[in-house]
């Protein structure tokens, strides 16, 4: 075992189950999206796999872009949401498809379609890999979910403990200590 594997207890959602849900909700959207060019935004840093993975499986004209709110620090979301990254582009008139790797409390995504609600787009939907409903402070309204996941804290596939273990290439349940 290496020294990335050491940080796993467990392997909670393999790479092949994840990428037959990957491949699932890309096409559900290709086909929800069929005749909408959406944009489709990536949070940073989080979603980064998953982002890449999910666009090789949406098969239409789409618009790339990015966002990258920070609430964590270590193993616990400080309860206080940080903008760093603007979008490029304008979402006036267009559909956006928020691309998230997890809604824990729902701060995050709160914020951002709070933030998102006066710039006139045309809809606002959020696509999530995890949702992990029990931590919830707040409703978010989550269109395309991967994966419910009890209270466990998870790394891998973009998610991270501390910035490390974004790239082990499946989800797994933390090792602490
Ligand atoms: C993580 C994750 C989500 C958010 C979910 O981001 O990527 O954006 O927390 O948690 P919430 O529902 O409790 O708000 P983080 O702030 O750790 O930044 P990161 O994307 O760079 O990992």
């Amino acid at each position: 075992m290496n020294r990335l594997e050491a940080a796993v207890d467990r392997v909670l959602i393999s790479e092949a189950k994840i990428a037959a849900r990957v491949k699932k909700l890309g096409a559900q959207i290709t086909k929800d999206y069929a005749d909408k060019n959406p944009i489709i935004v990536g949070m940073l840093r989080g979603a980064v796999l998953f982002y890449g993975d999910l666009l090789k499986h949406v098969k239409i004209p789409c618009t790339l872009d990015f966002m990258c709110l920070s609430s964590y620090c270590g193993t616990c979301s400080t309860g206080e949401v940080r903008f760093l990254l603007d979008l490029r582009g304008s979402i006036a008139g267009r559909h956006v498809i928020i691309v998230e790797d997890i809604v824990d409390t729902g701060l995050t995504l709160d914020y951002v379609l709070k933030n998102l609600a006066h710039r006139g787009a045309a809809s606002v939907e959020i696509c999530t890999l995890l949702d992990k409903p029990s931590n919830r402070k707040v409703e978010v309204p989550v269109k395309y979910t991967g994966f419910k996941i009890k209270n466990e804290f998870v790394i891998g596939y973009g998610l991270d403990c501390d910035e490390l273990y974004r790239n082990l290439p499946y989800i797994g349940v933390y090792r602490a200590g």
